[in-house]
């Protein structure tokens, strides 16, 4: 991947951010980050590379065909598509900008990528387009498409429209779908951060339903190792699963981060569930193990205690988001539930 210019689509957001830097630092790639600087974009996520002689941003939407054709004739080897909306409780609130961007917006950016004969297209996609497990079972590449949210099935759609691109047009997509991501500079609308900064003010920490809820979390320093392994060296037209084989119920999380921050359990609060909450996700990973060589580097244990600290020494960069339009669907999501 030497020397290649990758566009970067949702750079300024929470894993788009942490690939750039990652990339940055570990490969000689120019990057050139689309981003539209949604409610979720922020451009502190990367002040540290800012001035980087090898990235550059650029302020636009992945669904604008004029901001895609001058963003292409730049010259474009790569494309690494993150620019979504990608929070499941806000598409249950409004679906429309997940119709728009994570449909329209990538289809757009594909047929740009076709008409431009683009060599590598990393789709990256989620585990909820599976749907729900049961008790047993894994996801692998091949398990049914299943959402259950309009989140999910816009993501769904996004993915189907990307494998159409290649299987039609011959053009060199990668797709890969990650278990739930946790680490620096996530949106606080997520559980992780939601929790570890209410628990810092000492606010109740909401836990839907009956905390049951399994999720299989990874590190996003380990998610992006995956992906810039499958951008260098995925197969065009495969599916590639990204997981940790770390499955823990939202309960099991509440309590842990608690147990760090040194804070009472009373502070959770039982409240209404989500609406089509998904029961159980859980991530084979096998095919990217025996695949591409991809390994965990980093244990849950450790990951999340220098995750909580990242947050608590980090307050002014969550402080200045959990205000204003933050605190407005913080009151209308979270009042009478
Ligand atoms: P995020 O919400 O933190 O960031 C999304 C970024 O996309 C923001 O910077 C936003 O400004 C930008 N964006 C939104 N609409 C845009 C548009 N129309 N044009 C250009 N930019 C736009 O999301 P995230 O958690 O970093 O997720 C990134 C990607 O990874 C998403 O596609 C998501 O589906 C996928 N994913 C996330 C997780 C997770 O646990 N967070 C797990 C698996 C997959
Ligand atoms: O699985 C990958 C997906 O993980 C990504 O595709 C999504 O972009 C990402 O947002 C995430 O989706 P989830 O719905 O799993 O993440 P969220 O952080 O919203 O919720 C995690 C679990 O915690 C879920 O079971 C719902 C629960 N939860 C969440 C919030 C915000 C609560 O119990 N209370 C809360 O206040």
């Amino acid at each position: 991947m030497a020397n290649l210019n990758i566009l970067v689509t949702g750079g300024c957001g929470f894993i788009g951010s942490n690939f750039i830097r990652y990339m940055l630092s570990s490969s000689t790639c120019r990057i050139l980050n689309l981003d539209k600087l949604t409610y979720a974009g922020n451009l502190e996520n990367l002040k540290d590379v800012e001035g980087h002689e090898r990235y550059e941003f650029v302020k636009g939407d992945i669904a604008d065909k004029e901001t895609l054709d001058e963003v292409f004739g730049r010259g474009i080897d790569g494309v690494v598509n993150f620019a979504a909306e990608s929070h499941v409780d806000r598409s249950i609130i409004d679906p429309d900008a997940f119709v728009q961007t994570n449909i329209y917006g990538t289809y757009r950016l594909l047929d740009q990528a076709r008409k431009k004969g683009i060599g590598r297209f990393l789709q990256v996609s989620t585990d909820e387009v599976y749907g729900s497990l049961g008790k047993k079972g894994k996801f692998t590449e091949s398990s049914p498409l299943a959402p259950n949210s309009p989140y999910s099935a816009s993501k769904a759609s996004a993915d189907m429209l990307a494998m159409s691109y290649h299987k039609t047009f011959g053009l060199p997509v990668m797709i890969t779908r990650c278990s739930n991501n946790y680490g620096p500079y996530q949106f606080p609308e997520k559980l992780i951060p939601l929790l570890i900064s209410n628990a810092s003010e000492d606010l109740s920490l909401p836990i839907y339903g009956t905390g049951s809820n399994i999720r299989d979390w990874i590190h996003v320093h380990d998610h992006c190792a995956a992906l810039a392994l499958v951008l260098d060296k995925g197969a065009p037209g495969a599916v590639y699963n990204i997981g940790a084989e770390n499955e823990k119920t939202n309960l099991e999380i509440v309590e842990l981060i608690l147990r760090i921050m040194k804070k009472p359990r009373s502070l959770i609060k039982f409240v209404k569930d989500r609406p089509g909450h998904d029961q159980r996700y859980a991530i084979d990973n096998t095919k990217i193990r025996t695949d591409l060589g991809f390994r965990v580097a980093i244990p849950f244990e450790k990951g999340i205690e220098e995750t909580v600290g990242w947050y608590v020494k980090n307050r002014p960069w969550w402080e200045k988001i959990k205000t204003g339009e933050y605190l407005r669907y913080y009151e209308s999501w979270y009042k009478d539930r």
